[in-house]
């Protein structure tokens, strides 16, 4: 991805975006929509994605027209040449994390970045759009939205809660991709922690601070916990909820159960949850 990211010209770029401003209204976008998009003389256009399509960029599908798509590999570098664009990113590394819905990427700026792009709506939708295409004419590209959705939610909650809860430090938003301070080291999950009542009770503590913040987790487990010499970090906030919302209170039970769960097992501290809620209230404040 790094070479396609310095080998994308101003022209790939704008081409590039044209065709995901064109798929708001179309399936398959038209050159000469994307012509006017850009700005650029349609055979010009047509020359270039041409080229696109060799370095697979784009894809390409004859119908009465010839029509364009870009998928997440275009998608990804639109929001890393935005980066790179507002100062945020110089250069760009190996990728670190794959999720069920997110790839995540080391990557370099002022500070040692991570950036996670969301991929949600990649899978579940595929199949749905492939049936739908032939029921109806409607414009029909939901992961690029549920992506970028996912990754706005994900930044404001960080915004929200940084610094006062202790999380990765957000720097950028773009589309579907985050860009936050690297954490050096492991997710719970793969440490041996030296006083884990200790370790237990500053995660308890952290919990309480987003609830004050207004926000429960909701996905919360040792795989999104990493420890870092300062303690733990919390990662992974897409699906965090509201204390307004009608099951937040559900939510932070599961999210408690699913930390106690792992305490016991793998540290044999047994808490109940009653106690945990208390403390998670107490250090909310
Ligand atoms: N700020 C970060 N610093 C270092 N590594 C990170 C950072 N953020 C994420 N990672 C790595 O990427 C992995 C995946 O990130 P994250 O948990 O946010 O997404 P996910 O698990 O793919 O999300 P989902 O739950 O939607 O599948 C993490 O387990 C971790 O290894
Ligand atoms: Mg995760």
């Amino acid at each position: 991805m790094a070479e396609a990211l310095s080998g994308l010209s101003k022209d790939d770029r704008s081409l590039l975006s044209a065709i995901e401003t064109g798929m708001k209204t179309h399936e398959w976008v038209p050159s000469f929509v994307i012509s006017e998009l850009s700005g650029l003389p349609v055979r010009k256009v047509e020359f270039r994605l041409g080229l696109l399509f060799e370095k697979k960029l784009v894809e390409r599908e004859s119908m009465h027209y010839l029509g364009y798509r870009i998928d997440f590999d275009a998608y990804d570098l639109l929001a890393l040449s935005d980066f790179v664009k507002r100062g945020k990113l110089s250069a760009f590394g190996e990728r670190i994390g794959v999720g069920k819905e997110s790839v995540v990427y080391e990557a370099m700026g002022d500070v040692h970045l991570a950036v996670k792009f969301h991929r949600q709506g990649r899978t579940s939708f595929k199949h749905i759009r492939r049936l739908r295409d032939h029921l109806t004419d409607k414009p029909k590209v939901p992961w690029l939205y549920a992506a970028a959705l996912a990754a706005r939610h994900e930044f404001a909650v960080m915004e929200k809660l940084y610094p006062k809860v202790s999380i990765p430090r957000p720097i950028a938003c773009s589309r579907h991709a985050l860009a936050m301070e690297f954490v050096s080291g492991p997710a719970l999950n793969r440490i041996t922690l030296s006083d884990p009542e200790n370790g237990l009770n500053m995660i308890l503590s952290e919990v309480g601070a987003a609830r004050k913040q207004g926000i429960i987790h909701a996905d919360l487990s040792e795989f999104n916990i990493m420890v870092d010499d300062s303690g733990p970090k919390i990662i992974d906030w897409p699906q965090a909820v509201e204390v307004t919302h009608p099951h937040a209170e559900e939510l932070l039970e599961r999210d408690l159960v699913n930390v106690l769960r792992f305490f016991e097992r793998k540290y044999r501290i047994e808490m109940p949850l009653d106690k945990a809620l208390g403390l998670v209230a107490e250090s909310g404040g």
